[in-house]
This record gives structure tokens, sequence and C-alpha cells, in this order.
């Protein structure tokens, strides 16, 4: 070993980057590869979740409800899956205030029947709400596609992307997208990793903009194996948990390399959200004695008003993205997560781990069909293939 690295040091700089490159493959081979969470780091993860549910209103205690808003009306802002739950308040109080919403829904009947009942009851208190709707269906990479090639088309800025939408099939059956992905993986993570990609070239128009990816305290107990992104491999067993959870951290650690990539001079942020244990129609498809038991404990749980807190104001504080250049200026591998009270926080460990985010990166355009560069690309206004979309 001393020879080989002393013969390193007197040969050219080409020959000792191959040795390193050499040394650092056979150390990557001779590390046992992490198939789950340690027991430590699960139990800990369940602390959290439990933690959050039991105490989220003692330590949230200190926020408004609504939460008054800073002036928002020179934004453009939009929020996918705003046609329920925590999206739908969401998208209702930024268009009160003033901003100019876009519902990215597959529901556009439903959001229009919506916009009328706003606007409604709120005529007389201000200007008509500036509000549309817009199709998106995030379990088609190609509808994904067509939504940021109608938007990108209007050459207008964007300010805030709001990837709010997302599914937790309790109980049922594994399934997979049109698109060959488990529908967890591609609702949570995938579609909207390809919408904020596709959508930089209005978010750099638009800077200082951010991307605010609506994320959950259960990343802390999910654990991502990229080479089995659709958990079908047979090592571990598929539960819609297990669907949940993964692509909940898989978001977290794309969402790092995501921001890390992004020069400063692009103006971008991006950011994670707990929004809190919310009482919406996540919980549609729990058993029903489940569903009346979330019905009793309103103490513990938020309502959909309490739960769109954190998202608000990661999506409009003024000091966030200051906070989120600290970050990167730190060199701290992970991106900036929100918890439920308004507070930053630390995301799980696993997150942490900057090989896996990177491997997740990789994984996650490789999936959805944009090659490696596709951000450096789109950002010096270039134009990039997908696989995906009308044009494929
Ligand atoms: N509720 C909680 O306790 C909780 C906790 C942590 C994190 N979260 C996260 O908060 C976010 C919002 O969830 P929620 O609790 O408000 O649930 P929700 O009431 O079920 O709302 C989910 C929204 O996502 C939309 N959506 C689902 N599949 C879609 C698809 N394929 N394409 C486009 N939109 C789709 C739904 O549209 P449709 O109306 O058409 O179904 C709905 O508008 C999710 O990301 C969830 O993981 C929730």
């Amino acid at each position: 070993m001393e020879t080989s690295e002393m013969e390193t040091t007197s040969s050219s700089s080409s020959n000792s980057k191959e040795d390193i490159k050499e040394e650092l493959k056979k150390k990557t081979t001779q590390t046992k590869k992490k198939e789950a969470l340690g027991w430590m780091e699960w139990l800990r993860g369940w602390f959290y979740v439990v933690y959050e549910m039991l105490f989220q209103r003692i330590t949230a205690s200190h926020l408004h409800n609504p939460m008054p808003l800073p002036p928002v009306n020179d934004l453009t802002i939009i929020v996918t899956g705003s046609t329920s739950g925590i999206g739908r308040e969401i998208a209702r109080q930024l268009a009160e205030a003033g901003a100019h919403v876009v519902m990215a829904v597959r529901n556009t009947k439903a959001a229009q029947e919506l916009i009328q009942k706003w606007q409604t009851e709120w005529s007389g208190l201000g200007l008509p709400l500036n509000i549309e709707v817009m199709e998106l269906d995030l379990l088609s990479l190609d509808s994904v596609v067509r939504f940021a090639e109608a938007w990108n088309s209007r050459s207008g800025p964007l300010h805030v992307l709001i990837n709010n939408a997302g599914i937790f099939s309790i109980g049922e059956p594994q399934k997979f997208s049109k698109d060959g992905y488990e529908e967890h993986m591609q609702v949570n993570h995938l579609g909207p990793a390809l919408l904020s990609i596709l959508l930089l070239p209005s978010l750099v128009r638009g800077s200082p903009s951010r991307i605010v990816n609506v994320n959950s305290v259960m990343h802390y107990v999910g654990f991502v194996d990229t080479e089995d992104m659709n958990v079908v491999s047979g090592k571990r067993k598929f539960s819609s948990l297990l669907g949940y959870t993964s692509s909940k951290l898989a978001q977290v650690m794309f969402s790092s390399v995501l921001f890390r990539r992004l020069p400063a001079e692009a103006g971008v942020s991006v950011l994670c959200v707990s929004p809190g244990i919310v009482h919406t129609n996540v919980a549609r498809d729990l058993p029903k004695i489940v569903q009346a038991a979330y019905h009793l404990i309103p103490y513990f749980i938020f309502s959909p008003q309490e739960g769109s807190r954190s998202t608000l104001f990661a999506a409009t504080d003024p000091q966030v993205p200051e906070y989120c250049e600290l970050l990167k200026s730190d060199d701290w591998p992970v991106c900036a997560f929100i918890s439920h009270d308004c507070r930053p926080t630390n995301p799980s460990e696993e997150a942490h781990s900057i090989e896996t985010s990177h491997k997740v990166w990789e994984k996650t355009l490789e999936l959805i069909g944009l090659p490696p560069d596709a951000v450096e690309r789109l950002i010096e206004g270039e134009d990039v293939e997908c696989k995906y979309g009308a044009n494929h």
C-alpha cells in the first residue's frame, strides 16, 4: 500500500487519479450495502412520528390560525393537488392574500367548482381572486411534461412551485402507474421531481423563487433502495407504509441534490416541509374503524387550515431564501426542512447520506427520462429532451 502510494506520487497526475478511483472502487465494494434502516434509526424515526402526533398542537401553539401572510400580490404560485385537504387550503389562502394561483389538478371540474365557490364567498371583500386551473395527473409522466410545456410556453415568471399532491393508499395492494412505477413513488416523488426540473426555466425567470415540497414526518422511517425503487425484487415485502415512507425520503434526498446543483445566481431555493398530522382525505382508504378513531381525536390532529401553515410559511416568508443559501454555503448535505410548527428542523439520519442521495438523484433522472445534465442545461437556457411527453 505504502509503495503503491509512493509510486503514485511520483507518476503523472492522471495516473494518481486512476489509483484514487481504483481505491475508492475497492472501498465501495468492500462496504456492505445497507439493506434497511438500523433498528436505532427506525426506533428514533417512530419516536419523531409519535412525538409530532401527540405534541404538534403544543409545539405549534405560537402560530396563529389562519397564519397572517406577507404581501404576495406580485407572486405567481402553482399548487399541485389543490382540490382537497392541505392543498385546497393553501390555494384558497394564497389567492385571498392576492397571489396569482394556478391549481394544478387531475380533477379540473372539481377545481372549477371550488373557484366559483371561493369567488362567491369573497365577493365584496376585495378584488376577484386571481386563480386558474390547469390539468396535471402525476400518475402520468406524459401529463407532467404536457403541463410543463404549456406553462413554459407562456414565457412568464413562476415564483413558487408547491408540490403538494400526494397519496397514501393505506391497505391497498401494490399498484403501478402506466409508466410502470409503483404509485406512491410516482405521485409523491417521480412526478414532482420531473415537474420541478421542467419548470426551472420559469422559476429562474421568477427568481428569487422557491420549490416547496410538502413532505412528511414519516420520511424518518423511510428507506430507499435505489436498485429496487418499485419494491418488486422480493428483498422487502411491499406495504403502503413502505411505499409512502420511501417515496417521501426519496423526495428529501432528491431535493438536497437538486438544491446543491442549482447555482446561487439561479436564485431558486428548494425545501421540504412537514404539515403535521392533518385531518384530510389522505385517510380515505383507512379501515372504517380507524377512520372513526381519526374523527375522535381532533385535539391531536390539525385541521387542513392548521396543516397548511408550514407550507405557507415556506412559500412566503422573506427569510427563507437566505436560510437556504446559508445551508448551501455550510456544506450541509441536506436541503432545508421546515417542521409543522414553522421551525427549521433536521431531516432523518438516512437523508444525510450523500452517497445514497446521489444514487437517488441519478436513478430518479433515469426513471423520469431526463439526461444527467438536465438541470445545468435548463439553467443555461438550452432545450432538454425528455423520454415522456406528446412528442415521444
Ligand atoms: N394529512 C396528513 O396527515 C399528512 C401528513 C404528512 C404529509 N402529508 C402530505 O400532504 C400532502 C397533501 O395531502 P392531504 O393530506 O391534503 O391529502 P388529500 O386530501 O388526499 O389531498 C391530496 C391531493 O393530491 C391530489 N392527487 C392525488 N393523486 C394525484 C395525481 N395522480 N395527480 C394529481 N393530483 C393528485 C388529490 O387529488 P384528488 O382530489 O383528485 O384525489 C388531492 O387534491 C401530501 O403530499 C401528503 O403526503 C399529509
